[in-house]
């Protein structure tokens, strides 16, 4: 079953055609991939390049230690060879056949990203952290996750306008200084950076506690009726602090993993929600202030917790208050349950509701209550089940995903709580350095090529009947220049796959256990 590759590979920045990438300063960690090193002199980058003519761009990265390696190929008329008997794998792409519209990728900028970031003292090396997520050298990430007040990840818990207790009119709401030192001076230094207009989605852990029935941070909590009205005002409060800062807020949600607060288990920030009090308090309360306030265009977004819950929560909410649904516009995801959970439980929500979209606003890996390594340098199990969830969503139709930490210190935190996780990168202040986790690839051959407006696309696998199968997503980007399909490759072999857009196709191979990004034109002009 030899297949000999008719197309010549070549390294693109050998031959001197485009920009030469910096490539990663790779460390290997011991039993796992490696991490990218940055320091204040050196940090890996990468350009994406537009395929001319006849040509396609893919961009690789592999266990075995590859990032976003670079190469081109020549796309060939297509040849229809197994009709039946398919001795390679196959993509057929149908540009015609589109489904939801791409909004964007991003991170969260909570205290614990943005004090990590502080802590660099570098100024050049600070720059590169976040030109590695944001900037055109970097991942294109375009979206931010920002939380109102404290979390878990904060060094203790907060919330604004604490003082004085039982203020219905919020007469003293101020920021914190973990706003004003840390978390807007990231997300100032993010909006010089990034090539799209940077959406905010803000979310609440929890109130001041005298807002709540048990006037704790966490626990059976829940809020008090008498301040259902000063909770969406608390809202409008948070978004005139933020915009009169100059960071425009794109979205608020209804409160973070409102189920939480509803369970005993608990044991950082939260608030506890029915769903039919939410959809109570959305429909009489926050959606009305809102709409009607200078913010009226910020988007509401419901549920922002686990996919076990979307179903559920959301018809539950709609059933008892139907008022609600004029206000939301989307639907908030987190990844923590979606190794149990099919993503068919999402379709359910997209048909009913057609007119909301639907994205995830937060995933980490470490976080379970078994992984006893909260942080594990260099694996590259953790970017594979970033990837494949990240396929997975966007071909169940998410317009989005934003990942949790920009960056945590070695240990996953700082985290009032003891809840530390894994993060794309780790700071590592005393060394002047940062790594890149696998992670952050994995994120990066996504966001860096799927950007806010590209449309999803039909993508089919042809395969034989013993491969394994490959995850794969197309879209096609704004103004219909090129198509884009990212792919994750489970084989331990390189696999020769082709993929057939109209009577072009291109020949490529897949590393053994590889992310690949491949870029075509897609009105294909030809150099002859
Ligand atoms: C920074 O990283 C580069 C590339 O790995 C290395 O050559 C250089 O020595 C490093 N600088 C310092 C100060 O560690
Ligand atoms: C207003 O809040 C600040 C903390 O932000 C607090 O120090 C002060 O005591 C509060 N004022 C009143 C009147 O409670
Ligand atoms: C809140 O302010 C409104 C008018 O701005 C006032 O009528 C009301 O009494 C105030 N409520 C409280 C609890 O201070
Ligand atoms: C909207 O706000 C205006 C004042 O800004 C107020 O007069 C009006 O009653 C409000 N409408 C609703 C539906 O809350
Ligand atoms: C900041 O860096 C220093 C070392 O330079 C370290 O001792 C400290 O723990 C770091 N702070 C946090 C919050 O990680
Ligand atoms: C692409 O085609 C145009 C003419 O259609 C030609 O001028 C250009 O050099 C070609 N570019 C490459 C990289 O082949």
């Amino acid at each position: 079953m030899a297949f000999k590759i008719t197309v010549l590979f070549l390294v693109l920045c050998y031959v001197g055609w485009i920009y030469c990438d910096k490539p990663c300063a790779a460390r290997l960690i011991k039993g796992e991939s490696v991490v990218c090193v940055c320091n204040a002199t050196y940090c890996d980058d990468i350009t994406r390049e537009k395929p001319q003519n006849d040509t396609f761009i893919m961009y690789t990265s592999t266990k075995g230690g590859a990032r976003f390696e670079k190469v081109t190929g020549r796309l060939q008329n297509y040849k229809h060879v197994c009709a039946q008997d398919c001795i390679k794998t196959e993509f057929i792409l149908e540009p015609n056949v589109r489904f939801q519209e791409i909004v964007g990728f991003g991170g969260a900028v909570t205290d614990a990203a943005a004090i990590n970031w502080m802590n660099l003292t570098d100024l050049q090396l600070r720059q590169s952290l976040i030109d590695s997520y944001f900037s055109a050298s970097g991942l294109e990430y375009n979206m931010a996750r920002v939380p109102i007040g404290g979390t878990d990840f904060s060094t203790h818990p907060y919330a604004y306008n604490e003082l004085p207790v039982n203020d219905a009119n919020l007469t003293n709401f101020s920021l914190n200084e973990e706003d004003n030192n840390y978390k807007i001076p990231m997300l100032n230094a993010i909006k010089r950076a990034v090539t799209a207009p940077l959406y905010v989605v803000a979310t609440t852990w929890s109130p001041p506690r005298w807002m709540k029935t048990n006037g704790e941070w966490y626990g059976f909590t829940k809020l008090k009726h008498e301040y259902y009205e000063t909770y969406a005002l608390y809202h409008i409060r948070f978004l005139e602090q933020y915009f009169s800062h100059g960071i425009p807020v794109w979205a608020i949600t209804t409160t973070n993993e409102p189920v939480n607060g509803d369970l005993f288990l608990s044991h950082f920030n939260c608030l506890g929600w029915t769903a039919g009090d939410m959809g109570f308090w959305i429909a009489n309360h926050l959606g009305p202030m809102l709409r009607n306030s200078t913010y009226r265009d910020v988007k509401i977004l419901s549920v922002d917790d686990q996919r076990l819950n979307v179903p559920y929560f959301f018809n539950l909410m709609v059933m008892k208050h139907k008022d609600a649904l004029q206000y939301i516009d989307g639907i908030a995801v987190h990844y923590y349950t979606d190794f149990i959970v099919p993503p068919s439980v999402l379709d359910v929500v997209s048909k009913s509701y057609p007119d909301k979209f639907i994205i995830n606003t937060e995933a980490c890996e470490g976080s379970q209550p078994w992984e006893r390594k909260k942080v594990i340098l260099g694996s590259w199990e953790r970017a594979v089940r970033y990837i494949k969830d990240i396929i997975t969503d966007l071909n169940h139709n998410l317009v989005g995903w934003i990942d949790w930490n920009l960056c945590l210190n070695k240990d996953g935190g700082p985290n009032w709580a003891k809840n530390n996780v894994d993060s794309p990168i780790l700071v590592f202040p005393e060394a002047n350095e940062f790594v890149k986790q696998p992670t952050f690839y994995a994120l990066g051959h996504v966001s860096k090529f799927i950007q806010r407006g590209s449309r999803r696309i039909q993508c089919t696998e042809r395969k034989p009947l013993l491969a394994w199968p490959v995850d794969a997503v197309a879209v096609v980007t704004p103004g219909e220049e090129t198509v884009v399909v990212v792919m994750y490759s489970r084989d331990k072999k390189d696999k020769a796959i082709k993929i057939k857009l109209g009577d072009k196709q291109a020949e490529l191979i897949l590393r053994g256990n590889s992310i690949t990004t491949i870029e075509l034109p897609y009105k294909i002009k030809s150099s002859k």
